[in-house]
């Protein structure tokens, strides 16, 4: 019998490169396809999360995030609109750990967990992955949890699963609840000159949430039926190999392709659901035209349920890339004290570095070419500002009862 046990781990959000959308299963979360993603760089955005277990009397759930704190009782499923977790998602989790752990009494603690991101959730980041992700590897090692980590996770939120693990991660669909799980393809360090770019186009909450979203899809669109087909037959596989290959122009054609699909899917849903907005589509016509410029991509975009941009380059063209951005995007930008000039004084942190070298004159020509047909004085509010990333580590999980790096304070 223990009295007090204590965890903490970190983890990141991930971008689907081959997008999860559409449930098999609505309870179990299992998807109609398999989705394969790339972990963020824990350094620049993850959520933390502390959860202790207390031998008390007391049975209450009491749920800390971002500094608002929730308390609610075992088994409680009623739904407020100021609920700052989805408990249903919650109690799935917990009493799969409960059930299948090697504590000999799971039932009788009182249970407390904090949770906080370094990115503010405003700036139009989901933290849904990252944040479920954290919550599972904390429940499997307070509880020592005979399973699998990411299975946990799913239960929580389908994409936090691939979050459970850094670099390239794979997400199998599976039949049952413990055969649908996450694992990595491929470490951080296997594509070390790749970097993803977040343009932040809105900070706004997204109109329609990607649960309520795909479960219009899955009823509503055949479109979806054909695409889960040739996610299954052909671009898990591809993407995989592209990967393993290390090869972009490949890559980028398929993250692109896979995108566009899963927005025409959103397109072709019942009413129609809009993620993209005129902003997203202006930076697609951007990173056509630059690819336009070589015979070989050097530039993909990606688009989740909302209108905020990934981009994905490689070192050696990182430095044309920001002078593009610079020029088109950030004309009126102070690079001495990294602050935009359209009030967004508090977000210096999320504009890493926008500055670049110089670029031979020949390859320069062009660029400026490229630069006249776009820039404008309306492309200044195009991107409120961006974040930069390389290909994230494992999640970091303290040691138990390690109360200095927990997010508790000194009365445990
Ligand atoms: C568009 O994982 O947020 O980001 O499982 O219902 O919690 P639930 O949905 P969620 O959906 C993410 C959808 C996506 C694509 C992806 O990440 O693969």
């Amino acid at each position: 019998m223990t009295d007090k046990i204590l965890v903490t781990c970190e983890c990141a959000p991930n971008i689907a490169l081959i997008k999860y959308w559409g449930k098999l299963n609505e309870e179990l979360i299992i998807p109609l396809n398999g989705s394969i993603s790339i972990t963020l760089d824990r350094d620049v955005l993850s959520s933390k999360t502390s959860l202790i277990l207390l031998k008390t009397n007391n049975r209450n759930i009491q749920i800390t995030l971002n500094n608002k704190t929730q308390v609610f009782n075992e088994g409680d499923l009623s739904k407020n609109s100021n609920d700052i977790i989805n408990k249903k998602r919650f109690f799935t989790m917990l009493n799969k750990v409960r059930q299948n752990c090697i504590l000999s009494d799971p039932f009788e603690y009182e249970i407390k967990i904090k949770s906080s991101n370094n990115f503010p959730t405003a700036c139009g980041l989901a933290s849904s992955a990252s944040g479920f992700a954290a919550l599972a590897h904390c429940l499997s090692k307070a509880y020592g949890y005979k399973g699998d980590v990411s299975e946990l996770a799913r239960l929580g939120s389908g994409s936090a699963c691939r979050s459970c693990f850094g670099g390239f991660v794979k997400w199998t669909t599976g039949e049952n609840s413990f055969d649908s799980l996450a694992s990595r393809l491929f470490p951080s360090n296997h594509w070390e000159e790749m970097n993803i770019i977040a343009l932040i186009l809105e900070d706004g909450k997204k109109s329609v949430s990607s649960t309520h979203g795909m479960k219009e899809s899955v009823q509503t669109s055949d479109l979806l039926k054909e695409r889960v087909k040739i996610v299954e037959n052909e671009r898990l596989l591809n993407m995989e190999n592209f990967v393993r290959e290390k090869n972009f122009d490949e890559f980028a054609r398929l993250v692109v392709q896979d995108s566009n699909t899963f927005h025409a899917v959103c397109l072709d849903t019942y009413p129609p659901l809009f993620y993209m907005n005129d902003k997203s589509k202006e930076i697609v016509k951007f990173v056509h035209e630059y690819n336009n410029l070589d015979s070989s991509l050097k530039l993909a975009y990606s688009f989740d349920a909302g209108p905020n941009c990934f981009l994905f380059v490689l070192d050696q063209h990182l430095n044309e890339l920001l002078f593009l951005l610079r020029n088109i995007y950030f004309r009126n930008f102070d690079l001495k004290d990294k602050v935009v000039s359209n009030n967004l004084s508090k977000k210096e942190n999320f504009i890493n570095g926008l500055s670049y070298e110089s670029i031979d004159s020949e390859r320069r020509v062009d660029l400026e070419n490229l630069v006249k047909k776009f820039e404008s004085d309306e492309k200044q509010s195009t991107i409120k500002y961006f974040i930069h990333s390389k290909v994230g580590s494992e999640p970091l999980i303290y040691e138990t009862n390690d109360l200095e790096n927990s997010l508790f304070d000194s009365e445990y």
